[in-house]
């Protein structure tokens, strides 16, 4: 059976003809392996991705929802991308940013969630590896130099006592203070220890900082206890250690990346047509990119779009935010309004093409009657409005698209109200209907995924596995 694959293994069922969520699921491997390809992704690409967090990959390895690398190394391989303009509207945490430019092609990474301009340019950061010991000096010699600094940085978030001792959250705010007022100069510097301030600052919270998502848990509590007896023990020393430990590795790994990038790329803020590689970061919702970029300027899209029912991004990455000093309560209340899966109203109303996506219309249908049973009859209008933006995505992506461009979506099919949703189907034939022809389908097994067992969660076992559907602009 499928569920005794060994679970190292993320396995890629490619699918010529259209399956349900349950026939893959009951299906036995060797069913699948006569009659369909079988494709390993961490098998197939072991050569060239020896890990999953190789490279910069590594860095901030927590952000929501995130695809392995070999996901879009998968589409780039598969269709030979060289040279070529791959955009990834839903960038995250730049995944797609990091593949795209050391397989000598230009990315444009666009997301609403304004740490994406800040991961993607810590990512594709550029140190040549005879910097390495003089980093290191610079390194030791601002974290020497925190104890010394009077100015205090404390973020603007409303519940800050809820997720930190107060001791600990003093170190922090003379860590952040510190960085927050190192010399713009010193930008690489600035960036690694930003990112390494990142990790001590959700490490010595009541954060869950093994999941993407922010909670309080009960294991988390109880460490928190050990953490707070060190840190009175060894005082901010304790911190720092800890910080100067990540930031070299995180040296490393920005090091190792720049050693793979075969040219040399150059950060633009407006799409080049002279053929260099470049690399374009855009804080931008999907609805706001459709007036920045031009029609028939892309020659493939990476993606994967937030989930219905999506998590809150913004919930998730908020405690990075706030020390970051990108965010306050208020853009965060904001921002999560404007997050597809979360809406409750779309951007703009296109109902009336939607009723023609039977698939759709069909789950709308039954998800409709289900939803009586619900005390949250509300959320049938997220429903509405989530296949209403990724319709007007699909849609742009073929404006977007050069002829014979290439879309690729990654997404997951969890339950509403309890039922699974075709989330497939639909957005293949939102393909079908937007000038995009189906190249094909892979069905993609997940390995694992950090779930909270105590919250409240429509699917509580989660996802079993995600789509890959590649389209062709005809
Ligand atoms: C599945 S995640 C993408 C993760 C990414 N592939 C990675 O590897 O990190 C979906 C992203 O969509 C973004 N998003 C949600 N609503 C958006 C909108 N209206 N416009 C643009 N981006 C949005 C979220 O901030 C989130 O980063």
């Amino acid at each position: 059976m499928i569920k005794n694959i060994h679970p190292s293994q993320t396995t890629m069922f490619e699918t010529h003809e259209f399956l349900s969520y349950e026939e893959i699921m009951n299906a036995s491997a060797k069913e699948f392996a006569m009659k369909r390809n079988i494709i390993n992704l961490r098998q197939e690409l072991k050569y060239e991705i020896p890990s999953t967090t190789y490279l910069t990959h590594a860095i901030h390895n927590v952000y929501p929802a995130k695809f392995i690398p070999q996901v879009p190394r998968f589409i780039i391989k598969k269709f030979n991308l060289k040279g070529k303009i791959i955009l990834d509207p839903f960038a995250g945490s730049g995944t797609t940013a990091v593949e795209s430019l050391i397989t000598g092609n230009s990315n444009i990474s666009s997301d609403i969630n304004p740490i994406t301009r800040f991961l993607t340019e810590v990512k594709t950061l550029k140190l040549n590896p005879q910097d390495y010991f003089s980093c290191v000096d610079r390194l030791n010699y601002h974290i020497d130099s925190i104890p010394t600094c009077h100015l205090k940085f404390v973020p603007k978030w409303g519940n800050l006592d809820y997720w930190y001792p107060e001791d600990i959250l003093s170190a922090l705010t003379k860590i952040w203070g510190y960085i927050h007022n190192i010399d713009e100069n010193e930008g690489n510097i600035k960036y690694i220890l930003k990112a390494s301030a990142l990790y001590i600052s959700r490490k010595y919270s009541y954060g869950e900082n093994e999941s993407p998502k922010l909670f309080k848990s009960k294991q988390k509590t109880i460490k928190m206890k050990e953490l707070n007896n060190k840190f009175h023990e060894q005082g901010l020393g304790l911190l720092q250690n800890e910080l100067l430990l990540k930031a070299k590795q995180y040296l490393k790994c920005i090091i190792q990346f720049s050693s793979a990038m075969k040219t040399e790329y150059k950060k633009v803020n407006l799409i080049d047509n002279t053929g260099e590689q470049f690399l374009m970061v855009l804080n931008n919702s999907i609805e706001e990119l459709g007036q920045i970029l031009s029609e028939e300027t892309i020659d493939c899209i990476i993606t994967s779009p937030p989930y219905i029912y999506a998590q809150e991004y913004f919930r998730s990455t908020k405690i990075d935010m706030y020390w970051l000093n990108m965010a306050n309560d208020e853009s965060i209340r904001k921002l999560t309004k404007s997050e597809i899966g979360q809406k409750f109203k779309p951007f703009c109303d296109l109902s009336a093409e939607l009723l023609k996506i039977t698939p759709y219309k069909n789950a709308a249908n039954t998800i409709k009657k289900l939803s009586e049973n619900f005390k949250t009859k509300e959320n049938i209008h997220r429903f509405e409005a989530y296949f209403n933006d990724i319709l007007y995505f699909v849609q742009l992506s073929a404006k977007l698209l050069v002829k014979k461009g290439i879309l690729t979506i990654f997404i997951g099919e969890p339950k509403v109200f309890g039922s699974p949703v075709n989330v497939k189907d639909i957005i293949s034939e939102m393909l079908s209907q937007s000038n995009l022809k189906i190249r094909q389908t892979f069905f993609d097994i997940i390995k694992s995924r950090h779930l909270s067992r105590n919250r409240l969660n429509e699917n509580p076992n989660g996802i079993s596995g995600e789509w890959l559907i590649i389209g062709e602009k005809l």
